[in-house]
């Protein structure tokens, strides 16, 4: 029984009633992106007309941390452990014969734009975008299988622009530049939250076979399949699979993109793949994500697992969140169990420390809630006095992805002590309790409230 990938995902979100139908016919251009964004990205969506193809897209599927959760068997408490436990203790995959994925084979006349309902979604970017495909290499000395998330501007016909920031495959293509030899890649389409989530382990700091970690996440073999043109394996249950290869000595200009923090990166000089063959699935379901939102949260908690281990080596750390507002990476709220007067600005320390894109950090206690920003503001307001309790760091290296940043990329940080003092000062510190409420059921009192 098919128990992997986007279709059986789909099933999944049905059964948990949270998958929603689009039945108006919506265009790729603007229509479908501006659809994601009105719900946040955070409702799974099938459209189900989409104009001018017969081929449906799926977006918004993996943008809400409790669905992403669900999806993942994980919650709150276990999340961190099951991802680190799953990086500790890679897994082997299963090489099958077959799989749905080659139910369909195109080697001739490749035209994506017309083979693909590609979206375009804000009015400035450069093209359309394929921006929920996760690229699949191999790493050229250890043949481990290296995954990500990159975005791809369809530039016409078989041609994709790459942009690739990654300096681990950087370095890897331009060894293989100098010989002028190509990079084989695939283009996966239409998989579940264990394999995006694996795909967002960084490479350059464990160095681990990512189908290996899906493999330990899911608790099963990801099941593969080989590819037709290029000597990799890819899902065998996937909706499309893209073969093609990176170019040695060819650059194209790629972007302007409606980017991470909702402002539009710049234009540069990127390579480029020629795509040789597609693979798809009878009736294939293309995957969308409103560029920069959706898939990120993936990425925001292999930050919370990197973030948490740092704090762990200073401050008896509680629970970390990398925040949706800071896009996954800028900021993070951090509790702590205080032991002694100095663990909120260590953790401050550990915080900003942790990674250069931490921006701005907020320590607070056990009894504030670092999933809502009201709490947080509420500890800020009534635990903080801004002349002991703030750290600022002036000139750190900044990101390019957030347009505050100086002109030569350095960037100021913040670090908020928002605990209360150990001594509470006879209760000044305690939170008005209401007993009983937890066990309040709303729906006894109003019946058409769930
Ligand atoms: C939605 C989303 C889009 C991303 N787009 C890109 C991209 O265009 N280029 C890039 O280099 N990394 C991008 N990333 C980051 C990589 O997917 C991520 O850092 C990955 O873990 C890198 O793996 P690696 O260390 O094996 O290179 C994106 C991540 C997400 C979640």
């Amino acid at each position: 029984m098919e128990r992997q990938m986007l279709r059986y995902t789909l099933d999944k979100l049905e059964d948990m009633n949270h998958l929603m139908m689009c039945e108006k016919e919506v265009k790729t251009e603007y229509e479908i992106g501006a659809v994601l964004k009105y719900f946040r990205n955070k409702e799974p969506i099938i459209f189900n007309k989409v104009s001018n193809t017969s081929v449906k897209c799926a977006g918004g599927l993996y943008g809400d941390r409790d669905i992403l959760y669900k999806l993942l068997d994980m919650n709150r408490e276990n999340r961190l452990y099951k991802y680190m436990n799953a990086i500790a203790n890679p897994q082997p995959y299963k090489l099958v014969n077959n799989g749905p994925v080659k139910e369909n084979i195109i080697k001739r006349n490749i035209d994506l734009p017309r083979i693909i309902p590609i979206p375009k979604f804000n009015g400035r970017d450069s093209a359309r975008f394929i921006t929920a495909g996760v690229m699949v290499v191999k790493d050229p000395e250890t043949n481990r299988y290296q995954t990500s998330i990159r975005r791809f501007q369809v530039n016409g016909g078989n041609n994709l622009c790459a942009l690739i920031a990654s300096p681990k495959l950087s370095k890897d293509f331009y060894e293989l530049e100098k010989q002028n030899k190509p990079m084989e890649v695939a283009i996966v389409l239409g998989y579940d939250a264990y394999f995006l989530l694996a795909s967002q382990v960084p490479s350059a700091t464990y160095g681990v076979d990512k189908y290996e970690i899906d493999s330990a996440l899911r608790g099963e073999p990801l099941e593969l399949v080989k590819c037709e043109s290029v000597d990799l394996l890819v899902p065998a249950y996937a909706e499309i699979v893209l073969e093609g290869r990176l170019i040695p000595g060819k650059r194209e200009s790629e972007g302007p993109f409606g980017e991470l923090m909702g402002y539009y990166g710049g234009v540069s000089h990127c390579p480029i793949i020629e795509i040789d063959t597609i693979m798809h699935r009878n009736n294939p379901i293309f995957q969308v994500a409103f560029p920069c939102r959706e898939e990120h949260l993936a990425n925001g908690l292999i930050r919370e697992v990197e973030l948490y281990n740092n704090l762990k080596n200073f401050v008896d750390v509680v629970d970390v969140n990398v925040t949706e507002g800071g896009g996954y990476r800028f900021n993070a709220f951090v509790s702590i169990n205080k032991k002694q007067e100095g663990d909120g600005k260590s953790a401050i320390l550990a915080s900003l420390g942790f990674n250069r894109e931490l921006k701005q950090v907020v320590v607070v206690d056990p009894d504030v809630n670092i999933y809502d920003v009201q709490d947080i503001e509420w500890a800020i307001t009534t635990r903080t006095q801004a002349g002991n309790d703030l750290v600022t760091v002036e000139g750190g290296l900044g990101s390019s992805l957030e347009p505050s940043h100086g002109l030569k990329g350095k960037t100021d940080k913040i670090g908020i002590d928002a605990t209360k003092p150990l001594n509470d000062m006879n209760g000044r510190f305690e939170r008005a309790v209401i007993p009983g409420y937890e066990d309040i059921d709303i729906s006894e009192y109003f019946p058409d409230i769930k």
